[in-house]
């Protein structure tokens, strides 16, 4: 943030680091101005300091850092958490162009298209084949509200402006004037220094709707529909239908979550029927700008013709423009479905009055008249890609823009159930039969028409509350049709009755239709999150695919079940070795079990961000997964910070779907990367370590006393849940047990403290005990699973520091608990470095990135002295410190860290 001149030169060739520099110079000089110079002082002073510890870590030098943070006040503390937060923010926005810009030449590489299917085609897969795997493929990221973003929308806004100015200004062959350039950076920066970070009140559902909304508008409808066209014509022209599809559980999702209702499920389809819907409007109006085609010098099909004709547009300023005439035709009905779909007319009115369409099949079939005519008499090319392309955003988005999926707790709809067939008098207490009992008796249920519910009854406010909202799910299926919710997830997930449950539920809601072969628009889909059911999962699903009803219901959508499973559930209950190796497990068994069943099966990975729940490359993951397992359809969770992160432009929306897109056809079509005996010999490996990892772990996490005390003081764990950042609670139940405590603020407040607990707790325990180094050796070298597993830990490892965990543990007023305690974290931490850093060869933490290992490093000066002040100030919260500054402080430095440390929550 030094006071040095603003620009130095057009910057195309400025490297991350330069243009990080550039913008904290920029910060420098906004505080400086709004600030005084002695504010700036301050802070350049302390910045200074850090970075010499960076450098040089001296004694006198840690002393020199402490001695200027212990001096500061409590109004310099605040500003000055602010000027690195800020700093880390700007940091980041230079860190995600460059991720966004695609170096020349990286088409060979497998995550882009190109290098993708020139790997297969060395595999002898054909273009063909891959266009046949993707006409049944489903490839979706699903956006979920996972409260770990900690950015207020004002302030992503802030930095997409910021993300665009630096972008234009690093693009020569941009005319803009860059003095200007500089002067516009240096007010958004300023902007962006005096917004305030922290939440004033609780996001509220509607909130967390319209920011997914603004990403799906932003960069995936735009983004999509061209992606599939490069793929076409990657594949030598072949036509390919629509595979790859945007979820959200944003108002669908209720575990846990009171505050969605049957109402928010009705605000987000109808706000995501307002965006596809907009889209639709503006690109027919530029078409019809554009198609000014006159019938007196050009031709067109009797099909345009009789759209023209049909639409009802007599203008005589248009007489004889038929595309034209088709296209106001087309726009008034789109802007009638508006009206019906969303209760509003849309901003531009349309001239005509028209029916609205049925059915988004209805667009198309209007849509694909006036594309055939302008083939019939111009060409492809004359028919250009816009048009394409709003065909395919109406083939991908419908009128519902992304399947809204919905969620409950597999307790709560056993409650539901329990209550409705009380009062209808069918079973006194459902809850005390045994499984069998209730799946039999679920069974018979939906075997017939008559329906539980009674409108004389009364029902408690949970079942009335889970009713409510299962009716309007039915309600949007009328309104906006089946692909609106086609999932139903089951958290908790353990049975085959569970699932029953569920469609009895929908049954009552008119969405389940008994008969000889039943019928559910809706698939029920059950989410494995422990270790103990995720190895039930097979067993549960081979029992659940033998029941005729159960199969009827998969083959009428087309033959495909879906099956969820948890990564940071598995890694609360089990640490992380074991996680990951019983999600591998589980999926491998369940590949097996579907293999058998001759239904497909369809994964739906529940990972957030941060290693500790699943985060990591999302190609090497989806490349690791087992054989067999991925089969042309994967759902993923997308949340929280990683949300702005791989969606925030479309330039990074393009390069992240598409990386997904070329895991998936790899992860289906290239043979597997391990040879299947070698694949034995490293799984009876991983059975080893795994149960070591879990022992090591639960040893420590479920069966130390007073680790729950530890835990509670040497997190921000409270701090966190009084955090705003979600719709929302932080835990489940009253009761603070760990195992009933969610995962994100778990996984969160260690990676605050900068223990990182569950990306890597238990490994070094494992490996250490493990006598054969040349096996795992060759498991790093030969397996991706075992690869992926190690990287993403040592990413992990590269964000802990076991100096600053130390600080952390201060807080713990009971000596004993905390020697004991962080005396086995720390040992841990170091076995786990020392033998992660010999099997893999390496000297330091991601000695197989080392672009990354730069970029974290060059963030640590700017997160250690928040970690520092956290501490501090937590200290003097939990002694009854009732100045507002500093629980302020702490929520702010909460923000710099996750901001420095990026995928943290
Ligand atoms: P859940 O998610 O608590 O909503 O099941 C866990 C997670 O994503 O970490």
């Amino acid at each position: 943030m030094s006071a040095a001149p603003l620009r130095q030169s057009r910057a195309s060739s400025l490297s991350d680091r330069d243009e990080v520099r550039y913008l904290g110079r920029l910060l420098g000089d906004v505080i400086r101005d709004f600030d005084g110079k002695a504010a700036f002082d301050t802070i350049e002073e302390l910045r200074q300091a850090s970075v010499a510890v960076h450098r040089d870590d001296a004694p006198e030098r840690r002393a020199e850092l402490a001695r200027l943070l212990a001096g500061l006040s409590l109004d310099d503390a605040v500003r000055f958490i602010r000027g690195f937060l800020n700093f880390s923010l700007l940091a980041n926005i230079a860190e995600d162009r460059q991720a966004g810009i695609v170096p020349s030449g990286s088409e060979t590489r497998p995550e882009r298209l190109e290098g993708a299917l020139a790997e297969l085609a060395r595999h002898g897969v054909a273009p063909e084949d891959v266009a046949a795997t993707l006409a049944g493929a489903l490839i979706s990221p699903v956006l979920t509200a996972h409260p770990t973003e900690v950015r207020r929308k004002s302030v992503i806004d802030r930095e997409s402006a910021i993300a665009a100015l630096v972008a234009g200004r690093a693009d020569t062959s941009d005319p803009a004037d860059p003095d200007a350039v500089d002067a516009a950076l240096y007010r958004q920066i300023a902007l962006l220094w005096q917004t305030r970070p922290l939440r004033a009140v609780r996001l509220l559902v509607v909130d967390e709707i319209a920011n997914a909304l603004s990403v799906m508008r932003e960069s995936l409808m735009p983004v999509l529909p061209a992606l599939h066209r490069r793929v076409e014509t990657l594949l030598g022209g072949a036509s390919v239908g629509s595979f790859l599809k945007p979820g959200s559980w944003i108002g669908g999702d209720r575990d846990g979550n009171p505050f969605v209702t049957a109402e928010t499920l009705r605000m987000a389809l109808a706000g995501q029927a307002r965006v596809a819907l907009q889209h639709y409007l503006d690109e027919v109006h530029a078409l019809g700008a554009e198609l000014s085609i006159s019938a007196s010098i050009a031709s067109v099909t009797p099909a345009l013709a009789a759209l023209a004709e049909a639409s009802g547009d007599e203008s005589p300023h248009r007489q004889d423009e038929p595309y034209r005439r088709a296209l106001s035709g087309i726009y008034a009905r789109l802007a009638e479905t508006h009206v019906e779909l969303t209760g509003v007319r849309p901003p531009r009115a349309a001239k005509l009055l028209a029916d609205a369409y049925a059915a988004p099949e209805a667009l198309i079939a209007d849509l694909s008249v006036v594309r055939d005519s302008l083939i019939t008499h111009g060409g492809i090319r004359f028919a250009g890609t816009r048009l394409d392309d709003l065909i395919r955003a109406a083939s991908i988005f419908g009128f519902h823009l992304a399947a809204l999926d919905m969620r409950q707790n597999s307790g709560i709809h056993r409650a539901v159930v329990a209550e409705l067939l009380r009062e209808a008098g069918v079973c006194a207490d459902y809850e005390a039969l045994s499984v069998p009992e209730r799946t039999a008796l679920l069974r018979r249920e939906l075997a017939h028409r008559r329906l539980l519910v009674s409108p004389f009854a009364s029902y408690s406010e949970e079942t009335r509350g889970e009713l409510d909202i299962l009716r309007a799910a039915a309600e949007a299926h009328r309104r906006y049709g089946p692909a609106s919710i086609r999932n139903y997830l089951i958290s908790h997930s353990t049975c085959v009755a569970d699932l029953f449950e569920v469609y009895l539920l929908l049954k009552e809601a008119g969405l389940y239709h008994p008969g000889d072969v039943p019928a559910c628009a809706v698939m029920v889909s059950p989410l494995f999150e422990t270790i103990e059911d995720l190895e039930a999962a097979p067993a549960v699903m081979r029992e659940f695919l033998t029941l005729p009803e159960a199969r009827a219901l998969a083959e009428a959508r087309g033959g495909v079940q879906e099956v969820m499973i948890g990564y940071s559930d598995s890694n609360k209950d089990g640490g992380y070795l074991t996680s990951n190796w019983a999600l591998f497990e589980a999926s491998l068994a369940l590949a097996d079990v579907f293999a058998d069943s001759g239904i497909r099966l369809q994964l739906f990975h529940g990972r957030g961000g941060t290693v500790g729940r699943g985060g990591g490359s999302a190609f090497a993951g989806i490349r690791a997964q087992p054989p067999g397992t991925v089969g042309g359809r994967i759902r993923i969770t997308e949340q929280g910070e990683v949300i702005a992160s791989k969606y925030g432009t479309p330039a990074l929306a393009a390069l992240n779907l598409e990386t997904m897109t070329s895991a998936t056809l790899l992860a289906t079509l290239a043979p597997p990367e391990t040879d299947p005996a070698d694949l034995a010999r490293f799984s009876t490996a991983m059975e080893t370590l795994s149960a070591a990892a879990r022992a090591a772990y639960r040893g420590l996490v479920y069966e130390t006393p007073g680790f729950n005390t530890y835990f509670r003081a040497a997190t921000p764990v409270g701090e966190i849940a009084e955090l705003k950042i979600g719709s929302r609670p932080s835990s489940r139940t009253k009761s603070d047990r760990i195992e009933d405590l969610r995962a994100i603020p778990w996984v969160f407040s260690w990676s605050q403290s900068r223990v990182m607990l569950p990306g890597w707790f238990g490994v070094g325990a494992a490996l250490s005990a493990f006598p054969d180094k040349a096996l795992l050796k060759a498991m790093n070298a030969e397996w991706p699973f075992f690869a992926a597993t190690l990287s993403n830990m040592s990413m992990v490892l590269a964000k802990s520091d076991i100096d600053i965990a130390a600080l952390y543990s201060d807080l713990v007023e009971d000596e004993g608990l905390r020697g004991t305690v962080f005396g086995e974290i720390s040992a841990g931490w170091h076995r786990t470095r020392d033998q992660l850093l010999e099997i893999t060869g390496h000297t330091e933490f991601l000695g197989d990135d080392p672009a990354l290992a730069r970029r974290v490093r060059m963030r640590l000066p700017y997160i250690e002295p928040l970690n520092a002040l956290q501490v501090e100030l937590i200290r003097r919260y939990r002694r009854g410190e009732t100045d507002a500054r500093v629980r302020e402080g702490i929520h702010l430095t909460i923000n710099g860290i996750a901001a420095g440390l990026r995928n943290s929550g």
